[in-house]
């Protein structure tokens, strides 16, 4: 059982980056819901952010790829524009428990380096 952080340490409708087990993880709240994707782009498996805890477009309405502007949305991770349109962010299942928000297990395996 992993915990990853309270569903109050996202900010609405803001991301935030994890870092667990070597495993990079975007976290993502809208509408009061939370999604959790694997940082890694389909399109070359590199990390999507432009800064520390900043995954989303200018507006805020899709996650974007700070590499070649791949734009995801934001409650399936679909790639909707960009070079890998149709793939999508892996994403991670989770339980809420007392505002905690626990990983399923297993993890997805980290990407060799
Ligand atoms: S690496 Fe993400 S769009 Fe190319």
């Amino acid at each position: 059982m992993t915990t990853l952080c309270h569903i109050d340490d996202i900010t609405e409708g803001k991301t935030r980056g994890f870092e667990l087990g070597g495993l990079s993880i975007i976290a993502l709240k809208k509408e009061a819901v939370v999604y959790l994707y694997v940082n890694r782009c389909p399109h070359l498996g590199l990390n999507l952010e432009f800064q520390p805890d900043d995954f989303l477009n200018y507006d805020e309405t899709f996650i974007q790829c700070s590499t070649h502007g791949a734009m995801f949305t934001l409650d399936s991770g679909e790639c909707v524009l960009g070079p890998c349109k149709g793939a999508t962010l892996q994403q991670l299942g989770f339980s809420l428990e007392d505002g905690q928000i626990i990983l399923n297990e297993p993890l997805p395996a980290a990407p060799e380096s």
